[in-house]
């Protein structure tokens, strides 16, 4: 939390130094940037994400790490599904634009301005993502601040394979540290 200095501190080191220190090294770690789609009960979401991996081949799974104070934390628990967006790399814009709740609209089929449609789950997935998974919530695991929702892909698409990614270096952005 901010202001909050977090321990464990080492012994013999500053606990301001070594705070901003482990900050600037947790940024550091290369990290993607999506937006994570959720519903339930007529709400929908997108929220800018990075706490994202990979963590099981065989089923396929992702791991999603969501503050339990945001919004999409209680879509992606009730709603037992989420997307992930890849961003291309010109659309830094929309990672500023979901760091809060997703107004509808202004027209059908458009959340927070930019076209959606319902993926297989009934979640919301960016039309012009690079490509997005879709996955259902198979694990729930308090981690601190955070609850990591581990998901099976049940579904996937590539709209445009050859398009640049958008990383987090990409962006003047950062998250977590
Ligand atoms: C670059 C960046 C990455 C973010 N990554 C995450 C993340 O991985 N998990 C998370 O819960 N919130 C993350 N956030 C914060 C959310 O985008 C959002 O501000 C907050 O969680 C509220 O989301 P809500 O719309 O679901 O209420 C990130 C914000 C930024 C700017």
């Amino acid at each position: 939390m901010a202001g909050q200095l977090v321990g464990p501190f080492p012994k013999g080191k500053d606990p301001d130094d070594y705070d901003r220190l482990r900050r600037r090294v947790l940024w550091r770690m290369p990290a993607g940037i999506y937006l994570l789609g959720s519903a339930f009960g007529g709400r929908r979401n997108l929220m800018t994400h990075n706490l994202a991996m990979q963590v099981s081949v065989q089923p396929k799974l992702l791991a999603v790490s969501v503050r339990n104070d945001a919004l999409s934390h209680e879509l992606v628990d009730k709603g037992g599904a989420f997307s992930l967006c890849l961003l291309r790399r010109e659309d830094r814009a929309l990672a500023r634009t979901f760091t809060k709740p997703a107004e509808e609209g202004p027209e059908p089929g458009m959340l927070g301005g930019v076209e959606v449609r319902d993926g297989a789950t009934g979640v919301p997935v960016l039309c012009r993502s690079v490509a997005w998974l879709e996955c259902e919530v198979r694990h729930r695991l308090p981690v601190g601040d955070h609850t990591l929702f581990v998901g099976e892909v049940v579904d996937c698409s590539a709209p445009d394979e050859e398009a640049l990614l958008l990383r987090m270096e990409d962006t003047r952005l950062n998250y977590g540290g």
